[in-house]
């Protein structure tokens, strides 16, 4: 479960979150400042997980990071990748002192941060051309 490089996460997460689309479509102005973590099922990578730093002004405190690009390759979705591959995240992000993490969690992936310790901090709302999102967060 290591840190991957961006060139080795972009297509799992461009075929897994936006589909129908160039993998461009799926790339953030910030990965090449973020972090990258994967899983792998033997030499293929099941999971995959970026982050970086921004801060949210409610949240107070700086130095948060947002968490983007949440994607389990979907023949392999419900065995766990994508918990390992989140807990791997929370865990460094323990060790480098980040104080908080925050998302904007897809509908079908909000159970899956709820276990996972996120609580919920918005009103479900639309982003366009993906459908409806809540912002929720974690408190390391
Ligand atoms: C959301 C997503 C990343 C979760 O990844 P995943 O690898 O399926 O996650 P897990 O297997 O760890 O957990 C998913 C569910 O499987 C179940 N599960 C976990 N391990 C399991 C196992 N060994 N056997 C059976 N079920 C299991 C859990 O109950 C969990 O349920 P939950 O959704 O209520 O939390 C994945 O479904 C995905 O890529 N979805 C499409 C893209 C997306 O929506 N991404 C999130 C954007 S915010």
């Amino acid at each position: 479960m290591p840190r991957i490089s961006f060139e080795q996460c972009l297509p799992l997460r461009a075929r897994i979150l936006r589909p129908n689309h160039p993998a461009t479509a799926a790339q953030f102005p910030q990965d090449p400042s973020a972090v990258h973590f994967g899983v792998f099922d033997g030499d293929v990578l099941v999971s995959t997980v970026t982050a970086h730093p921004e801060d949210r002004a409610e949240y107070g405190e700086a130095g948060q990071w947002r968490i983007r690009g949440m994607a389990t390759d979907t023949v392999v979705q419900s065995k766990g990748f994508g918990g390992l591959v989140l807990k791997e995240l929370l865990d460094w992000g323990r060790a480098e002192r980040i104080p908080l993490f925050w998302c904007n969690a897809r509908e079908r992936a909000i159970p899956f941060y709820l276990r996972h310790g996120f609580t919920v901090e918005s009103e479900m709302f639309d982003i366009a051309g993906i459908g409806p999102h809540k912002v929720m967060k974690i408190v390391l």
